[in-house]
């Protein structure tokens, strides 16, 4: 199964995500601020790979603690003069590498969601006496769970999702939400590869999805790759398919999702959303509970991640547009959520009203809908 990260006794291997289709090249991560750096730079990128990538993270400083632990005794001449990193000092590093990754893009919540989650392992840890060899045991083995977790979460949402679908079937999806934007098979591509590998006759169309074309280099590459028939359209294309009445349905991953269900994803959702509204096209965002944030009320609270202008006033490396002009690259937008037909979660999908039926997919907690995968 195709998966943009993989751990090793070396460390976090990631899929750089820069240079695909063309190279595909694993790009090691030792430490921390190597992760942080990675999603960054978007080596990795979709909301639950980040969340992943921030966990084994946080892995990657108790090791560096547990290295270091190891060198300091090893240069101690004697029994006596050994000491132990103390308590308090490693666990400000763990705060440190926590703040640290959970920073290191804005809006997906799956970072500090993944961290928070982290740093319940180390202080259970730590607070009933582990050393930080043990810290690192902790916290490497729950990020291991969490990726294969997110895997049987998304085949759960792609069995939802598929149930919404006819046979022939045109599903218009944005971005990529696919096997390399989570730890594998994907959000809103889990639901057209359900559907695909159930044998439904299903098609995909995916926008190129400037400035950094996931849709284009990503989502067509995993989609073609699995042989799961796609279309590729300028992301401008998208309201006149829908007017010919060629799409049957929208579907979207989600970096955030709001207690009222506003849906912050990559920029040009929204856009989507307005189209497939005058147009009676069903429009659905498949997200895992990990991406709604109950904590914040409204999208309006959602900080949108604005990225460098040279990534739209350059196209791979050349100028394209005047040097003086002026640009500004929002990476995400906010759908409101009465253009949302349904979030479709690994627990079911929720309807208006949101509010309340949001909640329940997070109360429910059912571990994968009961689902053994497709
Ligand atoms: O900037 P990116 O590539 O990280 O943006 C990704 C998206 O907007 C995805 O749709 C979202 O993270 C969901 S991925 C399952």
């Amino acid at each position: 199964m195709l998966t943009p990260m993989r751990w090793t006794q070396e460390g976090l291997y990631l899929l750089d995500q820069r240079l695909l289709p063309r190279h595909e090249q694993w790009n090691l991560c030792e430490t921390p601020e190597e992760a942080a750096e990675a999603i960054r730079d978007m080596v990795v990128r979709g909301a639950p790979a980040l969340g992943l990538t921030a966990a084994y993270g946080m892995a990657l400083a108790a090791r560096q603690l547990a290295n270091e632990e190891a060198c300091h005794s090893e240069n101690s001449d004697s029994h006596r003069d050994r000491d132990p990193l103390d308590r308090h000092s490693y666990m400000d590093r763990i705060f440190e590498a926590a703040t640290m990754l959970t920073d290191s893009r804005p809006t997906a919540v799956n970072l500090s969601w993944a961290v928070k989650q982290q740093l319940e392992v180390a202080a259970q840890t730590v607070g009933t006496g582990g050393g930080v060899g043990d810290l690192y045991g902790a916290l490497i083995d729950k990020a291991q769970k969490m990726h294969e977790e997110d895997i049987l979460t998304n085949r759960s949402i792609g069995r939802h999702g598929a149930a919404l679908l006819r046979d022939g079937d045109r599903i218009l999806t944005h971005c990529n939400a696919g096997a390399l934007a989570t730890g594998g098979y994907g959000t809103a591509l889990g639901v057209i590869r359900f559907a695909h590998d159930a044998g439904m006759n299903v098609q995909a169309y995916a926008t190129e999805t400037r400035p950094y074309l996931q849709g284009a280099r990503l989502t067509a590459w995993e989609l073609t790759r699995d042989g799961i028939p796609v279309t590729l359209i300028v992301d401008g294309a998208a309201g006149m398919l829908m007017q010919r009445g060629d799409i049957d349905a929208v579907v979207v991953g989600a970096d955030r999702v709001a207690a009222n269900g506003d849906t912050a994803n990559k920029i040009g959702t929204y856009q989507l959303a307005l189209a497939a509204r005058e147009n009676s096209v069903p429009f659905y965002v498949a997200a895992p509970t990990s991406t709604l944030d109950l904590d914040t009320p409204y999208g309006s609270g959602v900080e949108v991640e604005k990225r460098d202008p040279a990534e739209i006033t350059q196209f791979m490396g050349e100028q394209t547009a005047p040097d003086m002009v002026r640009a500004v690259n929002f990476a995400f937008d906010i759908t409101p959520a009465e253009l949302i037909t349904g979030v479709i979660t690994e627990n079911g999908l929720a309807e208006a009203p949101l509010l309340e039926s949001l909640e329940r997919m997070i109360r429910v907690n059912k571990p994968h809908g009961g689902d053994s995968g497709a």
